[in-house]
């Protein structure tokens, strides 16, 4: 009896244990969710469980920035933000209206046109991981950025979100910001795909440009962003390219992005970009934002089922109109960017509005910052010597951190030039607003209400008085002055800078302009002004980083991403009527072609006010005993040229080496030079360095529209040696066998 209680009672710890490891035994994870598995079984996996149904509800949104994932499966939804300078402050579900939160305040990074003036792909870096950090704690699965729409004419209203008129910089200074913003699992999202050059009709207007135009100048960036950085979402741009929307065109998307080019993640639309079910299913849109939302197309609220990959969608899917294998593409490459990142376990955590990333805006801005003249060497402003420093402007004081459309951040902190200015100077500072442009408003123009003859008056009293006058103008982001939506429609500065200029230049002689802009402006005063510094928008740390430049703590080191021509006319695409831009309303005809920026002010001679990749520094460098590796290159062979940089002067600095390629006797058209490679080089004071700058001979091919492809000519090249696309110092003759 006793034997039978014992090996009964002997049994109930083996069976607790036994009971415990059987409860507590990680349940078997799915294959799709094991990540031990390759990324492409998962995919395969995924999709074979899901219904046509639920692939179809991946494909277009559910909110204004989300799109499903699959609940029943557990895998997670898709959350996007805007955009390509920090985090945007949450919008609400279903309209554009901000959802009033109170833990999305971020750091506001430097536009990118700064990021392109450092010429520093290393800067790209240290921003791409920053803003990746901020996006990754705000939890969202898509930044929905970088932008690298060329600049092609000033008016632009988003060049300041862009990366200039060269595809060459824009390629080499987009691949990092991809490259770190990834590593967070946050994907990047390079837009707009393709040819939204301008904002006017931005929605509809049909561009026509050649193959080589499109080839050489305008997909360069986004082919970079996807064969090398290997991004892992393109947004389809509103505008249309030969007669398809650029959304779901088959040309761009199915045949270049995703066939010769061989991307595999996701193309998403700009926010209202799709118009039809048939074309988006079969042209290469995968993912359909924004249509029908409020705000947008139709004022439908909750409208998701109308989207055009919605139920129409899946009704042409039912009649068999369109093959499944269309939408398990489309599934595919939504499932493979939610395991890159939702479902990536080891992605880290990200952090937000940091000091560090506080230290990144700023030195961003420090290295972006352009100083355009110096004469007299008036800058840096010594403290010491200056009792009296007048600043005038509005720019000096307004947060131009707000507006520009979808970039619009709601940051932590932003210092202001008056306030950067008044913690390097302190008391020698006065400050008068001069001009005024009114409220920032979204799509329309609200004139100031303060009297401009009061402004001005009061600007003239303290210049009248000042050792020297800091000037801080420019455009502000508001609706026509650089803002998503519209235009600018005027070359010169707004708000009568201009005239206010004038009458500050008949008291004081010593003025300094500094200008935030994202474009180029008409300068009728430069003969008259001693210094103009191109202060971009810089973003939370502006104030300090313009202080730092100004004061000489910091030696600029920026260089221009696009041309300032003198006038508008002097630009190419405003050199062949309406036609060529804004176009007729429906159309529009790049009939610059591949002669945009500098290429045109070469090819035609006409000299800038500023050109492209021109930058002073308050010390000087000297460039000296440039050659080659060879004097003869096959077209698979690297051209190696190596030359000096010799700081001269007395304070450490950063020299930009740039390298342009001329083809002689080309049998086709070619601009003058093309830019093939750079170096940004720091020395100190006195300090030379011998630096190599390598062009790959297949680089400075051409688009052969005969062969439908990229042409090496055999014969004689130069390598131009430059520290500007206006200050060649150096020709070195090269053979190409
Ligand atoms: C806007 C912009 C695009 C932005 C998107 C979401 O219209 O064109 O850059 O990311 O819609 O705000």
């Amino acid at each position: 009896m006793y034997k039978q209680i014992f090996s009964i009672l002997r049994m109930v710890p083996v069976v607790f244990f036994a009971g415990m490891i059987s409860l507590n035994a990680q349940p078997v994870k799915p294959f799709y969710m094991n990540e031990n598995h390759p990324l492409e079984e998962r995919v395969k996996n995924a999709l074979s469980l899901m219904t046509m149904e639920e692939k179809v509800a991946m494909c277009h949104a559910q909110s204004k920035f989300s799109s499903k994932g699959v609940a029943r499966l557990g895998i997670p939804e898709v959350w996007m933000s805007d955009g390509p300078h920090g985090v945007r402050e949450e919008i609400l579900w279903d309209s554009w209206g901000e959802a009033k939160w109170t833990n999305d305040s971020c750091t506001a990074f430097p536009a990118l046109t700064c990021l392109a003036a450092t010429w520093n792909p290393e800067m790209s870096a240290i921003y791409g991981k920053a803003v990746g950090e901020e996006a990754r704690y705000r939890k969202k699965t898509v930044l929905l950025g970088p932008g690298v729409n060329i600049y092609r004419t000033p008016m632009n209203g988003r060049n300041f979100e862009y990366m200039g008129e060269d595809p060459y910089l824009a390629s080499r200074m987009v691949v990092p910001y991809i490259q770190e913003l990834q590593k967070n699992g946050v994907a990047a999202c390079v837009k707009h795909y393709a040819l939204n050059n301008q904002e006017l009709w931005r929605g509809h207007i049909n561009v026509e440009v050649s193959d080589r135009a499109l080839r050489e100048i305008y997909l360069p960036a986004f082919k970079a962003a996807v064969t090398e950085a290997k991004v892992w979402s393109v947004m389809g741009a509103y505008n249309q390219f030969r007669g398809e929307h650029c959304c779901h065109n088959d040309l761009l998307l199915n045949k270049i992005l995703k066939d010769e080019w061989r991307f595999d993640g996701t193309v998403i639309t700009d926010w209202g970009g799709a118009h039809n079910t048939m074309q988006s299913a079969m042209n290469g849109l995968d993912m359909e934002m924004g249509t029908g939302t409020d705000g947008m197309t139709r004022s439908v609220s909750n409208a998701y089922d109308n989207y055009y990959l919605a139920l129409p969608f899946l009704d042409e899917l039912r009649k068999g109109t369109v093959p499944e294998s269309v939408l398990n593409d489309k599934a595919s490459r939504i499932l493979r960017m939610i395991f890159r990142t939702e479902m990536n376990s080891k992605r880290p955590l990200g952090s937000f509005a940091s000091p560090e990333h506080a230290q990144v805006a700023r030195k961003v801005a420090e290295e972006g910052i352009v100083l355009l003249k110096n004469s007299g060497n008036i800058l840096p402003l010594d403290a010491s010597k200056l009792k009296n420093i007048a600043v005038i402007g509005e720019n000096a004081t307004r947060s131009l951190t707000v507006g520009g459309g979808s970039s619009n951040l709601k940051a932590k902190n932003e210092i202001s030039p008056l306030t950067g200015l008044r913690t390097r100077y302190g008391s020698k500072i006065t400050y008068a607003m001069g001009y005024a442009s009114g409220p920032p408003a979204y799509g329309r123009e609200i004139p100031s209400k303060l009297n401009a003859e009061t402004l001005r008056n009061e600007a003239i009293v303290i210049a009248r008085t000042a050792d020297v006058v800091i000037f801080v103008g420019g455009l502000n982001k508001n609706h026509f002055q650089d803002c998503e939506g519209g235009d600018r429609q005027s070359y010169n500065l707004p708000f009568d800078q201009d005239q206010l200029l004038d009458e500050i230049l008949k008291v004081n002689k010593n003025v300094v302009v500094v200008l935030a802009t994202g474009n180029a402006v008409a300068m009728p005063w430069i003969e008259r002004v001693p210094a103009v510094v191109q202060a971009w928008y810089l973003g939370s740390e502006a104030g300090n980083a313009i202080a730092s430049v100004l004061s000489g703590d910091v030696n600029p080191s920026g260089k221009l991403p696009f041309t300032f021509p003198v006038k508008l006319s002097d630009n190419g695409a405003h050199s062949f009527g309406p036609l060529c831009y804004p176009g007729d309303s429906i159309k529009e005809v790049y009939m610059d072609d591949i002669l945009v920026g500098y290429r045109w002010h070469d090819t035609k001679n006409i000299a800038p006010l500023f050109a492209f990749g021109h930058g002073l520094s308050y010390t000087n460098f000297a460039l000296s005993n440039p050659q080659t590796d060879k004097k003869t290159y096959t077209k698979a062979e690297t051209v190696k040229l190596t030359f000096t940089v010799q700081n001269t002067g007395k304070v450490s600095g950063a020299e930009i080496a740039q390298v342009y390629v001329t083809q002689k006797n080309a049998p086709v058209l070619r601009p003058a030079k093309e830019l093939k490679g750079f170096k940004k080089v720091f020395l100190k004071a006195g300090e030379q360095q011998t630096i190599t700058i390598p062009v790959k001979v297949e680089d400075i091919a051409y688009w052969d529209e005969k062969t439908g492809n990229w042409k090496v000519d055999a014969g004689e090249f130069v390598m131009n040696l430059a520290t500007s696309a206006g200050d060649v110092k150096f020709k070195v003759p090269v053979e190409v066998k």
